[in-house]
């Protein structure tokens, strides 16, 4: 069995930051679980983060607003190009209707691959959504006042990555990651980790001509995707799986507070990061009260009216 026990979080560099609390919460239903700052650089960024009420890994979706800092970022391969949520059989239609009446772009036409139909659909700041519809998700509906169980988001159901060429990210996935191979279908091949199904799920399009993309932190990229192991003995594990194969960039295992982080990169240039689940958002906000104040790691907690003036008001 894989010491990958799904995702953990996507992190993405997108515009401003209420036009981005906006989306997640009062678009998606999802929930606001931590508000904090980006712990790379000198610059004060928030760090958001949503997911469902219970900020459960693999339902976690993390925003650095960089507009404030003007630092734009490319789209292209070598990226995860979309973040795939999971909804309900039969939930399409509502969701239609609820981009038409919020203003948010998508695409006329509802697809389908992997025998799962999907809607694509667009963050302001031009990130790529899809909701993919399933039955198959148990994970606790994100209900919210005008968003019905029936219809409402269940988590990430996947990633889709876009690559410029996929063998040795195959082979990557299969025996550095232990991932499976589940399925191909044109230019998309499936990878399952786990026990398989939605939140374990990621995705390889073949995109050869597509102009390679920045891996910078800045406005309008998905900069990388966490995937959940127990704790930092696992991570050590892959990092020396990773340097045997040859894979040799990878990070140290970094303190980021909710989670020890330990970043590499995959043959296709999509950075990746094995992020543990044996500390989580309840040590600095109860249950129940997740996101409610801004939060600083120990580090800087004596910096926080001077970073909090730096960072512009944001309201849930
Ligand atoms: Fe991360």
């Amino acid at each position: 069995m894989s010491m990958i026990k799904g995702f953990h979080h996507l992190t993405a560099g997108v515009s401003g930051a209420q036009e981005d609390v906006d989306f997640y919460t009062k678009l998606l239903g999802q929930s606001l679980v931590k508000k904090t700052v980006l712990l790379d650089g000198e610059d004060p960024i928030y760090h958001l983060y949503y997911g469902n009420a219970n900020g459960d890994p693999g339902t976690l979706v993390t925003s650095f607003p960089f507009r404030q800092k003007g630092v734009k970022a490319r789209q292209g391969s070598g990226q995860v190009r979309v973040i795939n949520y999971s909804v309900p059989k039969g939930s399409l239609d509502f969701w239609r209707n609820r981009f038409n009446a919020m203003n948010i772009s998508y695409n006329a036409a509802i697809t389908e691959r992997f025998d799962e139909r999907r809607q694509r659909f667009h963050h302001p700041c031009g990130i790529e959504f899809d909701l993919v519809e399933t039955d198959i998700d148990t994970r606790p509906p994100c209900v919210t006042s005008d968003i019905p169980e029936a219809c409402a988001v269940r988590g990430v159901h996947s990633i889709t990555l876009s690559l410029r060429e996929v063998d040795e990210s195959i082979l990557f996935m299969n025996e550095a990651l232990g991932f499976r191979q589940v399925g191909q279908s044109g230019p998309y091949h499936r990878f399952e980790t786990h026990t398989g199904g939605p939140g374990m799920v990621v995705e390889f399009l073949h995109e050869p001509d597509r102009h390679q993309g920045s891996s910078i932190y800045g406005e309008g990229t998905i900069h990388h995707v966490a995937f959940a192991v127990d704790s930092v003995k696992e991570q050590m594990v892959l990092k020396e799986r990773f340097m045997g194969m040859g894979y040799i960039d990878t990070s140290e295992s970094v303190n980021r507070n909710y989670f020890r982080s330990m970043y590499f990169k995959m043959p296709g240039g999509v950075i990746f990061e094995a992020a543990t689940t044996d500390i989580g958002f309840a040590i600095d906000e109860e249950p129940g009260h997740f996101g409610e104040e801004f939060q600083l790691p120990p580090w800087l907690v004596n910096r926080k009216e001077e970073l909090l003036g730096r960072l512009e008001p944001i309201s849930v």
